[in-house]
């Protein structure tokens, strides 16, 4: 069974004995506070329990699921899952359990931790985005430390569907490579995002896989996932116009980003006029800045350089 660790605080709102051939089961219909991940959020759910109190089925479902136009809510539909379970423990205890003890936990694949991951938002590889993972390649490499690049444009991601679903579980309804990359991100030190400023906002790729850490929140606040506390965030960005305010929602994006991670953002560089200029290593100092900064990071989350 996938059962949540509740970090939640949850309230016994009903409990029902289901009398049956293989014994007791114990139906609960319990309400979790989400407040303090949203406003009003609330977690319903429906454990049932057999003789030794051990969890055979589980339903949970939140407010933020159901929307406006939407007849059922999120405490009608946890009741009828009870009322429905009561029924069919009480007709097939044996089927019921059988059916649910097939049911697999999902959990996040197990990463090589990496001194840093770094997303490399640009679609184009060897463009200035590119360049900067290359100066934090070989400043990593210099250090002796390790280093993962995830190219959100070479993988299969697919958009947030605004489902909230990964409030009930901690996981995403969609199994794609955003596992791999949310294992990767739980054991780095320090998470760097390099992008362009593609239409006052992030490439297309690169923002579907930041719209998707939404179910990274969500595994953290519900089953306690993360980097635990001592990881760093970093944004680099480039742009094609002359002038800082070009980064100005590029910046709101990495506040966003990072809070969303649970990683404090600490460190930015920016390139501006890469129309004119081109290429980023013809920016003076700009390699070295990056570079510094990346150190710093990586100073701060306790170095494992090998120097
Ligand atoms: C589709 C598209 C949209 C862009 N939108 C902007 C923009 O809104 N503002 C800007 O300053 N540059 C914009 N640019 C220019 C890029 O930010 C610039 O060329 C950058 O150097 C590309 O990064 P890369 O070399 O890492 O791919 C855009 C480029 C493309 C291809």
């Amino acid at each position: 069974m996938n059962r949540i660790r509740v970090m939640i605080p949850e309230q016994i709102l009903e409990t029902r004995v289901v009398q049956t051939a293989l014994g007791d089961f114990t139906i609960m219909l319990v309400c979790g506070d989400c407040t303090h991940l949203y406003p009003g959020m609330e977690r319903y759910g429906v454990r049932v329990t057999d003789a030794m109190d051990r969890t055979v089925a589980e339903f949970l479902t939140n407010t933020y699921e159901y929307t406006p136009a939407m007849r059922l809510d999120a405490k009608s539909a946890a009741i009828k899952q009870a009322d429905e379970w009561g029924e069919e423990f009480a007709d097939h205890p044996a089927d019921m359990v059988e059916y649910f003890s097939r049911l697999h936990p999902r959990c996040l694949s197990p990463a090589e931790a990496a001194d840093v991951v770094l997303i490399q938002g640009s679609p184009r590889p060897d463009g200035n985005s590119g360049q900067i993972a290359g100066w934090i390649a070989a400043e990593m490499a210099r250090l002796g430390g390790t280093m993962q690049i995830i190219y959100p444009d070479d993988m299969d991601i697919h958009p947030c569907i605004g489902c909230y679903q990964c409030y009930n579980s901690g996981f995403c309804t969609f199994a794609d490579d955003m596992d791999e990359v949310f294992a990767l991100v739980q054991r780095c030190r320090v998470l760097v995002v390099c992008a362009p400023v593609y239409s006052c906002s992030v490439p297309g790729a690169l923002k579907i896989l930041i719209d998707r850490f939404q179910a990274y929140h969500a595994h953290r606040n519900l089953m306690g996932g993360g980097g635990g506390g001592r990881q760093a965030g970093l944004f680099f960005g480039v742009c094609g116009r002359e002038g800082d305010a070009n980064f100005r929602p590029l910046r709101e994006i990495a506040t966003a980003f990072f809070a969303t991670a649970g990683i404090p953002l600490s460190g930015t560089a920016w390139a501006d006029g890469m129309d004119r200029i081109r290429d980023v290593r013809q920016v003076p100092g700009f390699a070295h800045e990056v570079q510094e900064i990346v150190r710093r990071a990586l100073e701060q989350t306790g170095s494992s350089e090998k120097e």
